[in-house]
């Protein structure tokens, strides 16, 4: 897998491990498309850098999925790796009855595992019809 002039898209790129591999992204010449739910972190994350694209977006939203990979098709054909790097853990405890153990978990599932398997599904033809293309999944035990 080639590491430069990539169009990369990073789902949850705007703090911790994602933020970090946009900058290293960046740093070897690659064209990162940034999404995260929040604006504000998305514009201060990216202040700075360069060859970067940023798009709020809510990888859990079915109809904001389809929104970006329609984007993405007409606006970034090139589209070659996707690093689904977006987690979520709730931390709490279960004899805690203000906590709705359930609405956690559903959430947990959502944004670590099924939002993943319906964003590449969608993605795949994008990246199938170039030579080399790669999906990345940075996960967790949660997932
Ligand atoms: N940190 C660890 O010790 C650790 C350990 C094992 C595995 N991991 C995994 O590594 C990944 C990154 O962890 P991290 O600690 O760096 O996370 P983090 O600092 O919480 O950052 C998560 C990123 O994902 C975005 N995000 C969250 N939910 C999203 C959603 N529904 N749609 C789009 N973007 C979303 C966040 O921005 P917004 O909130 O603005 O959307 C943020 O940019 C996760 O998958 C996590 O499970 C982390």
């Amino acid at each position: 897998m080639k590491t430069s002039q990539n169009t990369v898209l990073i789902i949850g790129g705007t703090a911790g491990i994602g933020l970090e591999i946009v900058k290293q992204l960046t740093a070897l010449n690659n064209h990162v498309i940034v999404t995260g739910r929040n604006k504000e972190r998305l514009d201060s994350a990216l202040s700075g850098l360069s060859n970067v694209t940023s798009i709020q977006f809510d990888v859990s939203k079915a109809e904001e999925v389809d929104q970006l990979v329609e984007r993405i098709g007409k606006d970034f054909p090139n589209l070659n790796m996707v690093i689904n790097n977006a987690g979520r853990a709730i931390v709490y405890n279960l004899a805690d009855n203000n906590q709705d153990a359930f609405a956690n978990a559903e959430d947990e599932m959502l944004t670590n595992y099924l939002s993943i398997i319906r964003i590449n599904q969608k993605l795949l033809p994008i990246l199938k019809a170039l030579p080399e293309s790669a999906i990345v999944n940075v996960s967790s035990v949660v997932a």
